[in-house]
């Protein structure tokens, strides 16, 4: 208890991400992968095997960029570091451990940003009508651009429209529809991989594209999917991640996520 409070105090955090409960998000992310760690082998196994092929395959491995990179549960600081010379790490906030890190190895570099520019606006968002001009502007809109050997979107683009999506719930006081929330997913999955395309160098993109609840007798409750289109890019492989067995997330259901990853 007393160790998160320092954790708290010390995470270096911009006010965006204090504001949106990024801290609290990533200290939970990091418990729960204590807590399932074993459960999770599976699906780490498979990330750090598809980054591993895609690296071996590049001309030259000097730099890698890791977008979504979070506490790199999913490939390692010291696989990036053992396979690059430089190595990059995006996200709108980084634990505490990256930042010492950074201040001791001269070839790791955090970048702290907002990757889909949303986030600044969403208090101006008033209706679903306001997400989706804001998600039509972002999709016309550069919104980073990266140079390396390898860019790595980790795990990251279906989280992109969740607190967008959250804000305008809360402002219209209504659940929003499952295809209201596809169409917005999908809108800022593709903007993200628009983004990507821009930038230069390989890409590797794994993420979660159907989310499936099952009941206490493991029977199917819901699956969720949103569609994107990954045109030009090239499917390495797909995987089922079991996220929060029963009793994780809830006493009444588990969540299994099926992962993606393509190569572009
Ligand atoms: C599921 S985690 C990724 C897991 C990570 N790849 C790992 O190995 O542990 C998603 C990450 O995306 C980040 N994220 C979510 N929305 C973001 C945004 N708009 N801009 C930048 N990062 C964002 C979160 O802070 C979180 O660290």
């Amino acid at each position: 208890m007393l160790l998160e409070s320092f954790e708290f105090l010390l995470t270096p955090t911009t006010p965006l991400a204090r504001k949106y409960g990024f801290l609290y998000s990533s200290i939970s992310l990091r418990h729960r992968y204590h807590r399932q760690k074993k459960n999770w082998i599976p699906h780490l196994k498979n990330c750090q095997e598809v980054f591993l092929e895609t690296a071996q395959s590049l001309p030259q491995r000097k730099s890698v960029v890791v977008l979504g990179s979070a506490h790199l549960h999913e490939i390692p600081l010291h696989l990036l570091m053992d396979t690059f010379e430089q190595v990059t790490l995006v996200d709108v906030i980084h634990p505490l451990k990256h930042h010492l890190q950074s201040k001791r190895y001269s070839r790791l570099k955090l970048i702290t940003m907002d990757l889909t520019q949303a986030l600044d606006q969403l208090q101006s968002l008033n209706t679903l009508e306001d997400l989706e001009s804001l998600a039509k502007k972002l999709a016309g809109e550069q919104i980073f651009h990266f140079e390396a050997d390898l860019i790595v979107s980790a795990n990251l683009m279906s989280q992109l429209a969740l607190l967008p999506l959250d804000a305008v719930e809360k402002k219209i006081k209504r659940t929003l529809e499952l295809s209201e929330k596809d169409s917005i997913c999908t809108q800022f999955a593709e903007t993200h991989l628009k983004n990507l395309k821009g930038c230069t160098g390989a890409k590797l993109i794994y993420s979660d594209r159907e989310v499936i609840y099952r009941d206490k007798q493991g029977e199917l409750m819901y699956t969720g999917h949103y569609d994107v289109n990954f045109a030009n890019y090239k499917k390495l492989r797909e995987w089922n991640w079991m996220l929060a067995p029963l009793k994780e997330a809830s006493k009444d259901y588990s969540i299994e996520m099926k992962i993606e990853a393509y190569k572009g």
